[in-house]
Parts: structure tokens; sequence; C-alpha cells
């Protein structure tokens, strides 16, 4: 971050909740930062705590949704400091109504705080940042909601909409500063359940509010580690998808399945039974009337669960320290929620750590070279014991010569992957030598240079099985060995940028995309059935942009030195450092999608 130090950042909303972590952060890594927001005391409350940090804090009161207070905001920055080098745009609001009953002025706002103060921050920074010739960087705090509307319909109005507006808008410019040939980078950071004000402040009701504080939820200091490691890579890199969850996010997922529930109370109990002299159980409306039951031992609470089960309803627990009195109940809960809280505090500290990987078994396919070479360096380097598998065994030996004295240590495991009984085997020898698997990282992957109908049935059939069922296999594995040892384990399958969208390449690929796009769809709904099943395996998705490896000639491309003349591309080892930035998350912070490029990549 060293090269942000004394730079301008600007962060709208940082009056609380995101915002206000993001303002912190960047105060504390030396920049001068100017918080935007409408309750200039929040501000300057935040900026009397940050007093003494490295960085200095700017007060600007601000309507984000009024254009002509947003557009003298960002004047005011550019009289006072100068320009804009770094901007977030974080302000948002959501609104507790169903879409089809929400008025127009509540829609308007929305539209005007989430997505058109978003592009009217990002038109003046670019004017900013290229009048002075600065490479500056444009976050965008996005959301889950950008990218997938929730399967039962909640009551968020045009969220969702507002959003994927800024998905677009995003990719938009993203494409617009590439095709200028403009050092700007832009990120989309798409979290998913925050707690925050926000629902407060959208008006749900008690029962909404307090079934949120009992799901999986981020803390907006996730979201700041995340604007610190996205804004820290080097120069040429960008970061241009981060989506961030909960590890076993129920929100836009099974929020409302009973089994669902019924799991995500049952982790609570046995610390809830050591801690509290009673349960209370309460189920809400969702399906049927409210419901409310006491409890005060496990076996009256496992029959509970059962009729929770059988009549379908949603359950979520509150403990309390004393037999329940109905009237004091809500104030108990409180004083319990608070406590919660506060554990849940101490739980997310420390975070970024590679620490609890340190003599833990990784296995990385492909590890003979390229971006797998440079990932199997990475965790031997911070202790890990790293089982690299490759068909060329000489370059692994290679590899582990120069890996000698490193922390951890290197085993290399001669191995086709696109052969089921050779993959099978390696995994057998990892659980027999080494007890099991710990972090899996999917990353063998070969590509063929001819149009898909020019090529023919065997190289097909090699990418599928190299690409595809080789991820699928080597998941099934891994996730069998964590569950069988109880661990919290790590798969990261080594996508690409046309696993999510098909580009106008300057050469084919034949199936290629075709083989991305189903680790895509493999790795949601492997993390969306590992979250329903409560499991603590973390899926992520690493899509690169280019990086020069030799994929293009062993592809059939010639004069591969050309190509990565003229083509902005990343070195493996930037993806490598993605990899470590993802697996070194706190325990209950899931990347699920992590998009990397090399800076003015234009597809
Ligand atoms: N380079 C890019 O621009 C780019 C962009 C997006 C995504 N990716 C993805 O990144 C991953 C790594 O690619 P890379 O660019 O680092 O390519 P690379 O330098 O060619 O490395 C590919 C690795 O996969 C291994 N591999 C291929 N077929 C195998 C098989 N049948 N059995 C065992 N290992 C096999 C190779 O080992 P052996 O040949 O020794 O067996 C090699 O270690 C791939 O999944 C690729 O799709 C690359």
């Amino acid at each position: 971050m060293d090269r942000w130090v004394g730079k301008v950042a600007v962060v709208t909303g940082a009056s609380a909740g995101i915002g206000a972590a993001i303002a912190e952060a960047l105060v504390k890594e030396g920049l001068l930062v100017v918080g935007f927001a409408r309750r200039q005391v929040k501000l300057e409350v935040l900026a009397k705590s940050f007093h003494g940090l490295k960085g200095k804090f700017y007060v600007k009161q601000c309507d984000v949704s009024n254009e002509e207070d947003l557009v003298a905001a960002f004047n005011w920055v550019k009289t006072e400091l100068g320009g804009i080098d770094v901007l977030v745009n974080n302000a948002g609001v959501i609104n507790s109504r169903k879409f089809l009953d929400d008025d127009i002025p509540s829609l308007r706002n929305m539209l005007n705080v989430n997505f058109v103060a978003t592009a009217i921050g990002t038109q003046e920074a670019v004017a900013s940042m290229r009048s002075r010739k600065v490479p500056g960087h444009i976050i965008n705090i996005n959301s889950v909601a950008g990218h997938v509307t929730p399967p039962v319909p909640m009551a968020i109005s045009a969220y969702c909409s507002t959003k994927y507006a800024v998905t677009a808008l995003t990719e938009t410019v993203r494409k617009e500063l590439a095709a200028a040939n403009a050092e700007i980078k832009i990120t989309s950071l798409s979290p998913g359940f925050v707690a925050t004000e926000i629902l407060q402040k959208a008006s749900y009701d008690a029962t909404v509010l307090e079934r949120f504080r009992h799901v999986p939820h981020l803390e907006p200091k996730d979201i700041s580690d995340a604007v610190v490691y996205v804004l820290g890579t080097p120069q040429n890199v960008q970061i241009t998808e981060l989506t961030i969850r909960p590890l076993n996010e129920t929100i836009f997922a099974r929020e409302y399945s009973p089994v669902r529930n019924r799991q995500i109370v049952m982790i609570r109990i046995k610390h809830a039974i050591r801690t509290w002299r009673t349960l209370e159980l309460k189920t809400n409306g969702a399906y049927s009337k409210d419901t409310n039951i006491t409890l005060k031992n496990t076996t009256a609470f496992y029959q509970q669960i059962k009729i929770i089960n059988d009549q379908k309803l949603t359950g979520f627990l509150v403990l309390n320290k004393t037999t329940t009195d109905s009237e004091q109940s809500q104030s108990r809960s409180n004083k319990c929620f608070t406590e919660i809280e506060k554990n849940r505090d101490q739980r997310t500290n420390p975070r970024r750590s590679m620490d609890r990987w340190i003599g833990k078994v990784a296995v990385v396919t492909g590890a003979s070279s390229g971006i797998g070479a440079a990932v199997t360096e990475a965790l031997v380097r911070k202790g890990l014991l790293v089982v690299g598998i490759a068909r060329r065994v000489e370059r692994l030996e290679k590899l582990s010569a120069s890996l000698d004295g490193a922390k951890g240590k290197f085993y290399p495991r001669k191995c086709d992957v696109g052969k089921e009984s050779d993959l099978l085997s390696a995994f057998e020898w990892v659980k027999t030598e080494l007890g099991g698997i710990d972090i899996l990282v999917n990353n063998a992957g070969v590509v063929k240079h001819c149009k898909v109908m020019d090529d023919n049935i065997d190289s097909y059939r090699n990418m599928v099985n190299v690409n595809f069922m080789a991820t699928v296999i080597g998941m099934h594995e891994a996730v069998a060995s964590m569950q069988h040892r109880k661990v919290s384990g790590h798969i990261v399958n080594v996508n690409s940028v046309l696993g999510h969208s098909i580009a106008d390449l300057p050469m084919p690929v034949s199936v290629y995309p075709s083989t991305k796009y189903a680790i895509t769809a493999l790795s949601e709904v492997t993390r969306k059935e590992l979250a329903a099943d409560n499991v603590r395996i973390k899926v992520t998705s690493v899509s690169p942009g280019f990086v020069s490896t030799e994929i293009f000639e062993t592809g059939g491309l010639s004069d591969t030195e050309k190509l990565f003349q003229r083509t902005p591309h990343l070195q493996p080892k930037d993806v490598a450092d993605a990899i470590v930035y993802v697996l070194g998350t706190p325990e209950n912070v899931q990347i699920s999608e992590l998009t990397i490029r090399p800076v003015c990549e234009m597809i």
C-alpha cells in the first residue's frame, strides 16, 4: 500500500458501516481520506477517533442523491486537495418494501444513491485522474445482489436492479478505460450479508431484523480488508470482481429452508447449553404463525426441532440467562445479543493470515509450470506441505530443488490428471502418506488453439477431462477427506475470465470456455451445497485474464513471445498472490469469486 501514502481517497457513505471501516483502514494506511455522508456529526466523531493515525480524515457533508451536492463535494476535493487518486463508491440504501408496493420517490432515491451517485463519482474521479495523469483506482461497493436475485423473493424493492446496474457500469468503464489505454483500475467488490445499520434504516420489522442477527454475516472490517488487498495489488494487476461472503451464507440461498434453520440452530446449541440456563426457540411467520417456545434442556430442544421441521416453520435461537418471562424477554434477548456480538468481534480478530495453514497439506494440480508452479512455491514458502502433481516429473524435481530450505515441504507426484485411475491413486497417496487434504488448488489446465468445429473428439475429451473432470474428482476427494477429518478446508478452482463471458479473442480456443463455464457452475453449486449442509469448507473460483505461461504454446500457438509483447498480461506470481490472499482470509470469510486481469485488458 506504500504507493498510496499521502494520496487522496474519497469514500462515499463514510459515516457508518462498511464506509466507516474503509475510511478507517485507508487512514491507517496513510491516505488522505475524504468521507462523504449526510450525517456530519457521525463523520466528526469518526474524525476524532482517527486522530493519531498515519493518514488524515476530512469531513464533507454531502447528500449523494443530490447531484448538485455531490458535484460540489467533488469540486471541494479538487480545490482543497488537488484531486482524487482513489474513489470508493460505497453509499447505498435498501428498502424493506416489495418492488411492486414501492412508490416512485422511494425508487428514485434508491436509484440515485446506489447507481447515479456511483456513475457521477466515476466520471468525476476519472476526469481528475486523467487530467493529472495519475494511475488511480475506483472501487464500487456492489453486492451479491448485483449478480443474482434471491431465490425466494425478499422485500428489497429495486435494490438488486440498482446493483446489477453497478455491475454493468463497472464492466463498461473498465472496457472504456482499457480501450483508451488509461492505467486506471476499476473493481466491483460484491459483499454478501454484512452486519451494518443498512437494514435498520430500511425499516424492516423487528422479526426480520432479529432473524438477520442469526444468519451468517460478515463484519465491515472484512470488507475494508478486501479493499486494502485490491488497492495493494501491483500497478499492472487489476482485480475486476471480488465477491466476498460469510462462510455458509444463507441469505440468497436457502434462508427459508427449515432444514437449514435446524442446522443453524444445532450448531449453536452446544455452546448455548454450556453458557445459558434456558433457551428460547423462536419461529417466525414465513410459512406459519409466530411461535415462541422456551426450552430447558437439549431433549426438549430436539423434540421441538422435529416439530419445526414437520410443520415447515423457520426458526432461530434466542439465548436467555434466566427463565423467560415474556415481558422481560426482549430486553434480555437484546442483552444476550450484545454479548454474542462481543464474542463475534473477538472471533474475527486477528484478520488475514496464513498462519493457520502452517504444516497443513495442500494439493496443487498442474504444479510443473505457470500458475501452478507459482502457487506451489508460494505455499511451500508459507510453511505448508504441498503435494504438486503433474506429468512432467522432472520439472517437479527441479522445482523441488529450488525450494530447498523453505519453511514448508514439497512432495512432487507424477500423475496424469486426465486419467481417473492416476488421479485417484495420487489422492490415495496423499491420504496414506500425509493423512489427508486441507487445501486443494485445482489448477491443471489445457487449451487447444483451433475452432470448435475444426477440433477432434480426442481433443474435446482431453480438455473436458483435464479442465473439468479432474476438478470434479479432486473436489469430491478433497471434501471427503476434509469431512472425514472434520477440518475447515479450502478448495480453489483456477477458472478463467472465459468462464464468465465469451470474449472476441485474437485466436480460437475450441471448447476451453465451455470447460471453464462448467467450473463456474461447479464452484457455485458446491459452495451452496456445502453451505446448506453447514460444512466449513470454502470454495473459491479464481478467474485470471491473460497470464504469460506455456499454456498457449502447448495449445498449438506459435510465436507466443510476440503475443506477450503486444498484449497486457499478468505474471503467474500475480495469480499466486491472489490465491494466497483468499486462503489467508479469516475462517468465516469466503471469497467466492476473484477475477484478476492485467490493467488495460481488452476482453
Ligand atoms: N495463462 C493464462 O492466460 C490463463 C488464463 C486464465 C486461466 N488459466 C488457467 O490457469 C491454469 C494453469 O494454466 P497455466 O497458464 O499456468 O498453464 P501452463 O503453464 O501450461 O501449466 C499447465 C499445467 O497443467 C498441467 N497439466 C496439463 N495437463 C495435465 C494432465 N493431463 N495431467 C497433469 N497435469 C496436467 C501441466 O503439467 P504437465 O504438462 O507437466 O503434466 C502444467 O503444470 C489452467 O487451468 C488454465 O486454464 C490460465
